[in-house]
């Protein structure tokens, strides 16, 4: 056909296609290059007839074109270069615009000899048009991705950033061009999972979940991230686009609700105990209000019946003793009358413990040492444990004096260790120990200080029964006629009167521990010489005695020691009647009264009698704490039941 190409009908046919046509021979010239070609290189074809084609196209013989003009010679190989991958003709349009186009490369052969056609195709418009459309879908593309709230960036294989969208920028706090060509690590805390998930996923596998990680901000702060992955190839390259969104305020708030939840089921457990905590508590202040009610109630029965006792005993002992002096000295009867007196002492003493239980009794308090008196107390105490048993008293100079009776208070320790004595038949240890308390409050006292003084003992110790009901006034478990079950109640109801308490620990075969709180004295304030004064004091002048009480044989046994001491009585039943005795004129240098009398009570009526004649002394006769406790220091006083000595010692110190 080629042979033809002077054929007008072919060459008609060759200039009309609306392809670019060029035939070249074996030597590389060219044989055959159509009006389009003409065209489009602005050359006619007669001026290029018979040149070489390299040297048309100089710029050709760098690219693949001549390798494949070869080929299609020596091996008779078909190929098509295209314009996307290949620069190949410098071909223009009309308005001077180059022309995109493709060349088939293709070998023909006639009887003489061999050529090769190059077809070039215009592919402008097509590419124009694709790469309009591209743009578009690029646009649209880049609208949505640049729009994500996420910061989205993509890797190559070696985890180089190749591209970024906006978000990057509040995201992560970079600009665009700061993280292209960064390695995607600037980004990552030093040890996170999304290396090792960037490394073991690829373009195959679909990852689905999403990686929380550990990220890095441009101002360094650490925040958390949940990444996706995307694995894509192109040109033979993988990438990745990761897409990351910031959790870290809802990590923040997920942490903050969990606290929340943590300390809402905290404070709720708090609750519960406090509730169960303030159940029990009530319990226990029920039970301990029931208890004080019984004891109280207890004590006022048993206040009044040892008050009438002890005017009973009164009466017994002063005329036992009047009787003693006045009968004649008969072995028989004097040791007669010395067992009534004893038994009436006995009495006595009972009814101390019952007064001292029912807190009536009447207490001298004074500032004492403890350092001077449980020392003073222990040859006593350990003639009354007996032998077997040691005792060990520590009492530090730190232990603050204290402020009680005395007397009551050395009672209330004889009373500890004969219990301690009872508990250790076998023998064992006592030990007296003191140490001071800043406050009362965690056992429910108000007052402020205390000092402590417990008795612990080795002993066989008491079953929770036993403790439970220890200190209720006639519980014992020594059998009758041996414990009278008031030492416990004594001990305690000293100690509340004395504005403190007691507090027992113990358990069967453990031993006991007997605590009393008693209140310290004030700063400063000097111990008393705790010593009593045996010798009893006469007065050496007869007085003339107004003696007043209600109760006739109480005052005519006091009438009769009066007597017998060498003063002269005038009785009177009631105030109103003393105070007509004293008006009469009748010459008095001192008055004894009773307490506890109906109408006006003794202290009405010494009141009454100080006004008028505030020189004559006065002396009242109590027999329990009945007295307003700062008034009784005006008037002489005399506790009940009295004997001779007692009186003749009272009488004494009031006309001195
Ligand atoms: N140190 C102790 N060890 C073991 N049990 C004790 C101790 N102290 C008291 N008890 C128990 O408490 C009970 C009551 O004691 P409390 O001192 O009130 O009366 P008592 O000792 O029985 O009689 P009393 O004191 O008149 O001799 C005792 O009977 C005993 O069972
Ligand atoms: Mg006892």
């Amino acid at each position: 056909m080629l042979d033809n190409l002077s054929d007008p009908v072919f060459g008609l046919v060759f200039d009309t296609v609306d392809i670019g046509l060029v035939v070249v021979d074996v030597d590389r010239s060219v044989v055959g290059w159509n009006a389009w070609m003409a065209r489009v290189t602005r050359r006619p074809t007669q001026q290029v007839i018979g040149k070489s084609f390299y040297e048309i196209f100089p710029d050709v013989r760098s690219t693949r074109l001549p390798g494949i003009i070869e080929d299609a010679f020596q091996v008779g190989s078909s190929s098509i270069l295209t314009h996307t991958l290949n620069a190949l003709l410098p071909l223009q349009g009309e308005g001077g615009e180059q022309i995109l186009h493709n060349i088939v490369v293709r070998p023909v052969s006639s009887e003489r000899a061999n050529y090769c056609l190059l077809q070039i195709t215009d592919v402008t418009v097509a590419v124009t048009r694709e790469r309009v459309l591209r743009d578009r879908q690029n646009a649209r593309y880049h609208a949505i991705v640049d729009s994500a709230p996420d910061a989205i960036i993509t890797i190559d294989d070696n985890r180089v950033i190749q591209w970024v969208n906006g978000a990057v920028d509040h995201v992560l706090g970079y600009g665009h061009a700061e993280l292209l060509g960064q390695p995607l690590d600037i980004l990552l805390q030093a040890d996170n999972q999304l290396v090792s998930a960037l490394s073991e996923s690829s373009v195959d596998q679909k990852s689905d979940a999403a990686i929380s990680i550990v990220g890095r901000y441009k101002n360094g702060k650490s925040g958390n991230f949940e990444i996706s992955l995307g694995h894509w190839r192109a040109d033979q390259r993988d990438f990745v686009t990761t897409i990351w969104r910031d959790v870290t305020e809802r990590a923040a708030a997920d942490a903050a609700l969990r606290d929340a939840r943590d300390a809402l089921q905290r404070s709720h457990d708090e609750l519960e105990s406090r509730v169960e905590e303030r159940t029990r508590e009530r319990e226990i202040a029920l039970r301990q209000l029931h208890e004080s009610q019984k004891m109280e109630s207890i004590g006022q029965l048993t206040g009044g019946v040892a008050h009438d006792f002890n005017n009973l005993l009164a009466v017994i002992l002063g005329s036992l003793s009047l009787l003693k002096k006045s009968v004649p000295q008969e072995p028989r009867i004097s040791r007669l009358l010395d067992r009534a007196i004893q038994g009436a002492e006995r009495g006595a003493t009972l009814t101390t413990r019952l007064l001292a239980f029912a807190r009536r009794q009447e207490l001298k308090v004074e500032i004492v040492a403890l350092q001077r008196l449980i020392p003073e107390m222990l040859d006593f105490l350990r003639h009354s444990v007996g032998p077997n048993i040691e005792i060990r008293a520590e009492i530090s100079p730190e232990v603050g004096t204290i402020e009680v009776d005395a007397n009551q208070l050395e009672l209330a320790l004889i009373n500890l260790a004969v219990n301690a004595r009872d508990a250790m038949p076998q023998g064992g240890s006592l030990t007296i120990t003191c140490h001071n308390e800043t406050s009362g409050k965690s056992i429910g006292l108000s007052r402020d200080p205390f000092v402590c003084i417990t008795v612990t003992d080795t002993g066989e110790g008491m079953s929770e029964a036993t403790l439970a009901r220890a200190q209720e006034p006639f519980f014992t478990t020594k059998g009758i006629g041996k414990g009278t079950g008031l030492g416990l109640s004594m001990v305690h109801g000293f100690t509340a009167q004395s504005g403190g308490t007691m507090r027992i620990r113990s358990q069967p075969g453990k031993g006991t521990s007997v605590t009393i709180w008693l209140p310290r004295a004030k700063e400063g304030s000097k111990a008393a010489n705790v010593e009593t004064t045996l010798a009893h004091p006469k007065v050496a002048r007869s007085l003339r005695v107004l003696l007043v009480d209600d109760d006739i044989l109480v005052s005519m046994g006091a009438a009769d020691m009066l007597l017998d001491l060498g003063h002269s009585v005038t009785e009177a039943q009631s105030g109103p009647h003393a105070l007509k005795l004293l008006e009469s004129d009748a010459p008095f240098d001192i008055v004894v009264t009773d307490y506890a009398m109906p109408g006006m009570n003794g202290f009405e009526l010494a009141q009454r009698v100080k006004e008028r004649n505030p020189k004559l002394p006065i002396i009242l006769a109590t027999g329990y704490a009945e007295l307003p406790a700062d008034r009784s220091i005006e008037f002489g006083h005399l506790s009940k039941p009295y004997t001779s000595k007692d009186l003749a010692a009272a009488l004494e110190k009031a006309v001195m």
